[in-house]
């Protein structure tokens, strides 16, 4: 099982989409094992966007991360990464396929909803980054033989 690390932006905060997004998540299939509010500042985010930090649009992407609290969440499942990163969409929400989270609520390259891991080991330096060891749970999941079958297990 992979785990990834799904951001939901402030944009999304503010929109009233945390439980939309959420549910998405949930009917896919994909179990919730960790999640917080918290305001992301300046030292967090250099890391996070450390390949970014050189680029024009760096300030306002900066700003717009931490113009209000986000929602960091975890997600398990089978290939979790690239499921996820598949449901986000494309980077620029006006070019992101309907049915995807952005496709569906952005209209924008950088107010674009979400965040979300772009590889398993980008996700584990992410989650690590994010989240206490103790943050996570691991509990049972008594749908997962209706989730998979054995053979995808
Ligand atoms: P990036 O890591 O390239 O994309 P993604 O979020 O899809 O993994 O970029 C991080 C964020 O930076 C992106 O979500 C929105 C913002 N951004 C811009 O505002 N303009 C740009 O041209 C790019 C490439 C990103």
């Amino acid at each position: 099982m992979e785990r990834t690390l799904l951001i939901i932006k402030p944009g999304a905060v503010q929109r009233g989409l945390i439980g939309q997004i959420i549910t998405r998540l949930e009917n896919r299939g994909l179990k919730l094992v960790a999640m917080k509010m918290a305001q992301l500042d300046k030292d967090i985010l250099k890391v996070h966007y450390a390949h970014l930090v050189e680029k024009p649009f760096y300030p306002t992407l900066e700003a717009s991360m931490m113009a209000a609290p986000v929602i960091l969440t975890a997600w398990e499942g089978v290939q979790a990464v690239s499921v996820v990163r598949e449901m986000a969409g494309a980077t620029e929400g006006k070019k992101a396929v309907p049915g995807t989270l952005r496709g569906d609520f952005c209209m924008s390259h950088q107010e674009n909803v979400v965040h979300t891991s772009d590889s398993l080991e980008t996700a584990e330096k992410e989650l690590a980054r994010f989240f206490k060891p103790e943050d996570f749970f691991d509990y049972p999941s008594p749908l997962l033989y209706y989730l998979y079958s054995t053979d995808e297990l």
